[in-house]
């Protein structure tokens, strides 16, 4: 993952952007307690920037049946804003003819992360093709800005594990920490293939949050501890005991009332076929769940999601 330039003749530019899973902490971590996230690689925004002989930026990004010129975007548009952020960041006003062309396997407002992916593989393209490569932390700091169009009052936590690639201890404004892994583990992610937007769910619990601030802010509270405890879990080479802990966090998130029926289903199916712990993961209401698994039972797992009704399932390791 990252950017790379070939053939100075050609000028195309590619960059990659992974897709993440949220392993605790989501929801509270938009009211600046720690949360945990991890990259999955197995799912990735791809794109390519080339200089162009027609006029103007043109856009093809046939996953969501984008195939457009920039100026007939609205400047909110979600992928259109952030070329525009990119050229006013760079100082750029009269900008060369341009073909970009953006591919993703990630499902889209799934939890996954894609929005954030597209924003910061772009970014990386197009500064890179303005030869203007830009460190992570500029990058970040855009596809935060850009998360902030889209996502109303986002933590930043899925621009952050996008943009850096590596499994963060994530506390909104506080300075990136990076953790290692003790012993990998194994995890399989369920997709409902409910749509369900990030905004809405975070605007849910913000409705909640004012009728009655002191119990949610006790369960921002207990989730924090599990996302602490998770990490020790994990640096310490002890991952069997992220069961419980999911567990726990996804208790609290139904009594946040992000989670979803179907949702639950797949949450008490993983564990019925040996999982050690599941979760719902990201914004919920929709979108996707996880589940801890010993490596040997992952594909069991995979495959009582689908009879469940899952509509695609990852096994994803996370080292
Ligand atoms: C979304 O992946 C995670 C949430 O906590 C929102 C955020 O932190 O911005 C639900």
């Amino acid at each position: 993952m990252g950017g790379s330039r070939t053939g100075d003749l050609l000028s195309l530019v590619k960059a990659s952007a992974p897709g993440k899973i949220i392993l605790f902490g989501e929801h509270a971590a938009v009211y600046s307690r720690p949360a945990l996230a991890v990259p999955v690689t197995q799912i990735h925004v791809d794109v390519e920037v080339l200089d162009s002989s027609r006029k103007g930026i043109w856009i093809q990004a046939p996953d969501i049946d984008l195939h457009a010129e920039l100026g007939s975007l609205p400047a909110d548009h979600p992928v259109g804003s952030v070329v525009l952020k990119v050229f006013s960041t760079l100082g750029i006003s009269s900008a060369p003819a341009l073909e970009i062309s953006i591919a993703s396997t990630i499902p889209v407002a799934a939890g996954l992360g894609s929005g954030a992916a597209v924003s910061v593989a772009l970014i990386r393209a197009l500064a890179l093709h303005l030869s203007n490569p830009l460190t992570d932390e500029r990058v970040n700091r855009l596809a935060f800005e850009i998360e902030k169009i889209h996502h109303g009052t986002p933590s930043g936590i899925d621009n952050t594990v996008i943009t850096y690639n590596k499994p963060v201890y994530f506390i909104k404004g506080q300075p990136i920490e990076t953790f290692k892994v003790g012993k990998p583990f194994t995890i399989v992610i369920g997709d409902t293939g409910i749509p369900a937007p990030t905004k809405e769910s975070v605007g849910a619990v913000r409705h909640l949050r004012m009728r009655d601030q002191y119990t949610i802010e006790d369960i921002f509270n207990e989730i924090a501890q599990i996302a602490l405890i998770g990490r020790r879990s994990i640096e310490s080479g002890k991952p069997e005991l992220l069961g419980e802990l999911m567990d726990q966090n996804h208790e609290y998130l139904q009594t946040l009332t992000v989670s979803s029926p179907e949702l639950d289903i797949l949450v008490e199916t993983a564990r019925k076929a040996g999982a050690l712990g599941a979760k719902l993961s990201g914004g919920g209401r929709g979108g996707n769940m996880i589940a801890l698994v010993r490596q040997s039972n992952a594909e069991a797992v995979a495959g009582a999601l689908i009879s469940a009704g899952a509509k695609q399932t990852i096994i994803t390791e996370v080292s």
